[in-house]
């Protein structure tokens, strides 16, 4: 782990700034108005969004002084120690990759740079549902042992056969746990989108296409119902930003499966839990009832999210309703959280405040689009070393001694 400060340090120069603050503009600056527009755009006037992130301001880290350092079996000083335990899959840090679709607007290496990326610092890759690369490709970039997990954009109860074709591909490819997105069952109110005329699975600026169309069930029930298979050869030149051409016919087709428009209820679960026999995690958990209901439903673990502020608007910060959530349910299930992960202390801020684990979302997608691979493994790096170096100068040697007490609120000291 201390290489990741090392190389910081001591490195041939980084393929962009460290300055974490500054990858955003310097993504904008690459990125086409409408895939920016749908990367940064939020839900409606944008306050869950800023909350998410104002929230972390109004914790602060106290540190803590002449704390003997971690030593090696020789008595060597160390490093503090950033590992956990997530899904009872050990991580070098408390760190994964959010699920985040159609990469390929972002850059056309799309899930296959963030896969590899991700696996070269040891950190979970989460596959969206809406990915533009199929989940097998993504599992051979991502590689033999490397810890993957699938998100479920749970298609409506109707389309149960596309939903277990989807589970047995997932699980076939080695990835270990179900993320169930909860928070999307139609896309949010998207301003910034709608100004654009913009929807990244019907126009995605002639990306390759994938969503679900590897899937052959999905195959068979377009098949069936437009009376014509899906193109594979215009698959590769993607979806005509002109017009809805037939491929576009087929991307709706999938759009309306997995956003149905209307949710799926708590006892809709036990179907998964049926035919996953991983862990679930139900992702966009933001009241502590529903938490309470995640317990009762059997599931190994939920991510405290809202989605980025891009679902719904005036909703609470993420960060804020976490204390509250794991206060109730921290020791049924494993909480994580998303929403405003920006640096090393945010990181440490969640986990002080009870989270297992991290998403990292914009962050990594800045830093696909600035730099493919390379671009990813650099957020993922500077995220890790950050971490690492705040840890260690606040004499928190390792994540369980992040706890509540290693951090105050800013408002009690006024
Ligand atoms: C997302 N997110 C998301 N979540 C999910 O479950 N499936 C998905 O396909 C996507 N797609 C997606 C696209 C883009 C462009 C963004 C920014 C986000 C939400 C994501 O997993 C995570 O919850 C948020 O990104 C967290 O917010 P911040 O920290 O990125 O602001």
């Amino acid at each position: 782990e201390q290489s990741v400060f090392q190389a910081g340090l001591h490195s041939a120069r980084p393929p962009f700034t460290f300055q974490s603050d500054k990858w955003e503009p310097l993504a904008k600056d690459v990125l086409s108005a409408s895939s920016w527009g749908y990367i940064h755009g939020n839900a409606g006037a944008g306050s869950t969004y800023q909350k998410n992130l104002a929230a972390f301001t109004r914790y602060s880290i106290v540190p803590r002084r002449n704390m003997p350092s971690r030593t090696d079996d020789n008595g060597n000083p160390l490093f503090s120690d950033t590992s956990t335990t997530v899904l009872g899959q050990k991580l070098p840090f408390p760190i994964a990759i959010a699920p985040i679709g159609v990469q390929k607007i972002f850059n056309e290496a799309g899930e296959v740079a963030t896969a590899k990326a991700a696996a070269s610092v040891g950190v979970p890759y989460i596959l969206s549902s809406a990915t533009s690369t199929s989940m097998e490709d993504v599992a051979t970039a991502n590689g033999e042992g490397a810890p993957r997990w699938y998100q479920l954009y749970w298609p409506a109860r109707e389309h149960d056969d596309i939903t277990l074709s989807l589970l047995s591909r997932a699980k076939a490819s080695g990835y270990t746990a179900l993320f169930v997105t909860l928070d999307t069952f139609v896309l949010g109110w998207r301003p910034s989108d709608m100004d654009n005329g913009y929807n990244p699975f019907l126009h995605p600026d002639r990306i390759g296409v994938e969503l679900g169309f590897s899937d052959p069930v999905f195959r068979a029930h377009f098949k069936n119902k437009h009376g014509y298979e899906i193109d594979d050869a215009e698959r590769s030149q993607g979806v005509s930003a002109t017009g809805l051409s037939r491929l576009g016919e087929a991307a709706q087709e999938w759009t309306k499966i997995v956003f149905p428009g209307h949710p799926h209820s708590w006892e809709d679960l036990a179907f998964l839990r049926e035919h996953w026999d991983g862990p679930i995690v139900l992702k966009g958990i933001q009241s502590v009832a529903d938490a309470r209901q995640a317990v009762v439903a059997g599931v190994q673990g939920i991510v405290v999210s809202n989605h980025g502020g891009r679902q719904h608007d005036g909703g609470a910060s993420s960060l804020g309703v976490l204390p509250h959530i794991v206060n109730a349910v921290g020791k049924d299930l494993d909480v994580l959280f998303d929403s405003g992960i920006r640096c090393g202390a945010d990181i440490m801020k969640a986990v002080a405040l009870g989270a297992k684990c991290v998403l990292v979302g914009r962050p990594y997608a800045y830093g696909l689009a600035l730099g493919g691979e390379d671009g990813v493994r650099h957020v993922l790096r500077a995220l890790c070393g950050d971490l690492l170096m705040n840890m260690h100068l606040a004499g928190y040697r390792s994540l369980n001694e992040v706890d509540r007490d290693a951090i105050i609120k800013e408002d009690d000291l006024f």
